[in-house]
């Protein structure tokens, strides 16, 4: 398209070349043909920038799809402070993150399903599924999402009593929400959120925390 409209730039302005050109043996037929293509050239370029322009406006206004953006805001474990006696005796920890999606799209952020999954020490303690929803156009929705940390699979890991042993505890959780924006045509977005925190087990805070994100469209 572009390279076309080029050629025609350079057909248009030619002619004019010609009668200030040195060179007075160019045949007349072949302005004639240029004049004639002048006229069609004009009309295709008038078409085209006309096109363009529709395009540029509506793509500044609603064709571009940004990426909605997410945030841990807090991620607590329930009896935390207990882990060694409920694990041991069979009960499920919960495990919340407090996550918001940011929509900066003039329409609505529509998402199926939430998965969480938590590991430790590179296992897999514990996964969820959240519930679908949608974030309106330009709001942030605040939701907590939770998984259960399975007990078995939590004394499963090795590093287990050294890190109740020495009070402190990492737990990853990633976060996927998947969804879609649609303007005239759908398109598929997949937030992630991979957080990995470092707890005290005794006063249940949060030392450290790092987190990564990215939105696959
Ligand atoms: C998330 O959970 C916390 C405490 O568990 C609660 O205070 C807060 O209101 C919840 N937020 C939402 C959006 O449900
Ligand atoms: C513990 O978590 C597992 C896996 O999510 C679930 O299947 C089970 O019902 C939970 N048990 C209790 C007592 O909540
Ligand atoms: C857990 O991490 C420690 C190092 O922090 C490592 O020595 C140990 O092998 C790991 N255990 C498992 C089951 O991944
Ligand atoms: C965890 O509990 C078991 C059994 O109740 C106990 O033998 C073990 O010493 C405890 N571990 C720690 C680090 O407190
Ligand atoms: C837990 O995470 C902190 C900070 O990310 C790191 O310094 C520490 O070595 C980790 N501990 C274990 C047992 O992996
Ligand atoms: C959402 O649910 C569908 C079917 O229930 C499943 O195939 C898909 O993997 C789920 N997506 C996520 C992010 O869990
Ligand atoms: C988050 O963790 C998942 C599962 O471990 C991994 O597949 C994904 O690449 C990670 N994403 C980022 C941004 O680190
Ligand atoms: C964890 O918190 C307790 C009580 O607040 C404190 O005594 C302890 O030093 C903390 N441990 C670490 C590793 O920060």
């Amino acid at each position: 398209m572009a390279e076309q409209d080029q050629e025609k730039a350079l057909a248009l302005s030619t002619p004019y070349r010609f009668r200030s050109n040195e060179d007075e043996d160019i045949p007349i037929e072949i302005s004639k043909k240029h004049r004639r293509c002048i006229k069609c050239c004009g009309c295709f370029t008038a078409v085209f920038l006309l096109l363009a322009a529709i395009s540029l406006v509506l793509s500044f206004t609603v064709f571009i799809i940004k990426e909605p953006k997410i945030k841990l805001n807090s991620v607590s474990v329930d009896h935390l402070d207990q882990i060694n006696s409920t694990l041991r005796s069979g009960k499920n920890l919960t495990l919340t993150a407090d996550v918001s999606v940011k929509n900066p799209n003039v329409v609505s952020f529509k998402f199926k399903n939430t998965t969480t999954i938590v590991y430790y020490n590179g296992t897999v303690v514990g996964d969820a599924g959240g519930p679908a929803g949608k974030v309106k156009a330009k709001r942030t929705l605040r939701m907590n999402v939770t998984a259960d940390i399975v007990p078995s699979k939590m004394l499963g890991v090795q590093s287990f009593d050294t890190d109740v042993n020495r009070g402190t505890l990492n737990l990853s959780s990633y976060t996927k929400i998947d969804g879609e924006v649609k303007i005239l045509f759908r398109k598929q977005v997949v937030v992630n959120l991979n957080c990995t925190s470092m707890f005290n087990i005794t006063s249940k805070r949060i030392l450290s925390q790092q987190c990564t994100k990215h939105v696959l469209d």
